[in-house]
């Protein structure tokens, strides 16, 4: 945990939501000096290198998806979080391009759903790549100008679609943390994206998870003023199953916690590339991310990037080589942007949901999801979260 920010937290507090407030500060700064990087190799005693399975996913298997040889990944664990596992940048040279590119062209196309689809209607948000390359291809004009579609992306669903409106309050807390509870339902579902379940599947399976099988993911497309609230990701049926996280873009600060909320969590920095698996004990953890941290004079290591596949991927099946022009939009983007993108399997062998009634997905513009931090689009979600400040995470109390 952090020293400077643990000191502040008295016993019997919710020491979560004091060092979510502590990293979300922006006035003054707060000191980042405890946060684990775990780029950095093995920078502290709680971080201790994590066993993988070499024999698990053979380096062609590897290369497909544009992944370096299991034996070459930086994995750690963190001592007092067993099953938390923590891979540094495990994509060979070349192939984050081809993510970033799926997570902001292929996956916000339909069937599948996004924040956009709650307030426009389905021929407005029907290629929002397409309506957005212009505005973002253009130079700055130096004029105020509207966002694209891109940049008013919040979140998309995949597979069994995450459905926000049937998230219940913590009884534990003061109206700032969600359980995501009921959440999926088997009628609510479109096919989850081949390339996105393979790159799952090798992940895992080097992780000691083998037989992982996507089925929902959430991609989170963060501004460099958004955070996401405290939360424990328990929706899912089968929690023996781990949920999977890649993060792309700018970095940002990741607090993992406890149980409860009067445990401190423990802050470390997430770059571009890097992969979390939780499981285990860490499955059910509260986790949060208080901030985006630009990377230093504005540029993340993937835009340094070109787009020219290197020798290891030409063979490679999934990740494809990709135009210049998608290049300049998607790296135009993520110089102030983040993407994380988790997947969770949510039936386990042989389970089924339960009989409920069908859950209807919400198409109302009143309402916020609560989840999301930082602006949608501008004014009116200013609005939105204003009038419904009870259910606003705990960044906006
Ligand atoms: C999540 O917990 O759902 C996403 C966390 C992240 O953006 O890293």
């Amino acid at each position: 945990m952090a020293k400077m920010a643990a000191s502040m937290v008295e016993s019997g507090e919710d020491a979560f939501r004091k060092i979510f407030k502590f990293y979300k500060r922006r006035n003054p700064p707060p000191d980042f000096s405890d946060v684990i990087d775990f780029s950095r190799g093995v920078p502290s005693d709680k971080v201790i290198p994590a066993k993988l399975d070499l024999v698990a996913v053979s380096d062609t298997e590897a290369a497909r998806v544009g992944l370096q040889p299991v034996r070459d990944w930086r994995a750690f664990s963190l001592q007092g979080y067993p099953g938390f596992i923590f891979i540094s940048n495990p994509f060979l040279l070349g192939s984050q391009p081809f993510w970033v590119r799926q997570c902001l062209k292929t996956y916000p196309q339909k069937p599948n759903v996004c924040n956009l689809d709650m307030h426009m209607s389905s021929s407005d948000t029907q290629d929002i790549w397409g309506k957005s390359i212009h505005g973002l291809s253009c130079p700055p004009s130096g004029k105020r100008e509207p966002k694209t579609l891109l940049e008013r992306l919040r979140w998309v669903t995949l597979g069994y679609h995450y459905n926000w409106d049937t998230k219940t309050k913590d009884p534990w807390s003061v109206g700032v943390m969600w359980l995501r509870s009921h959440t999926y339902s088997a009628n609510h579902y479109t096919p989850f994206p081949a390339e996105l379940n393979l790159l799952s599947f090798q992940i895992t399976a080097a992780c000691g998870f083998p037989g992982f099988n996507a089925e929902a993911g959430i991609l989170n497309y963060y501004r460099s003023d958004s955070s996401l609230g405290i939360h424990v990701d328990e929706s899912e049926l089968d929690h023996s199953r781990p949920l999977l996280s890649f993060s792309f873009g700018q970095s940002a600060i990741f607090l993992l916690g406890g149980t409860c909320r009067h445990d401190p969590p423990t802050a470390m920095y997430m770059h571009s590339g890097d992969v979390m698996v939780m499981s285990g004990e860490s499955r059910l953890l509260y986790h949060a991310v208080p901030c985006i941290i630009p990377a230093p004079q504005g540029h993340t290591a993937l835009e340094m990037e070109d787009c020219s596949l290197a020798s290891s991927l030409r063979d490679s099946t999934v990740v494809e080589q990709m135009s210049e022009q998608d290049w300049a939009v998607c790296s135009r983007y993520i110089q102030s942007s983040r993407v994380n993108v988790t997947i969770r399997q949510v039936l386990g062998p042989g389970q089924s949901f339960p009989e409920t009634p069908s859950h209807h997905h919400r198409t109302d513009a009143g309402q916020t999801d609560g989840y999301h931090e930082g602006s949608v689009d501008g004014e009116r979600s200013k609005r939105m979260r204003s009038s419904s400040c009870d259910f606003v995470d705990i960044g906006k109390t």
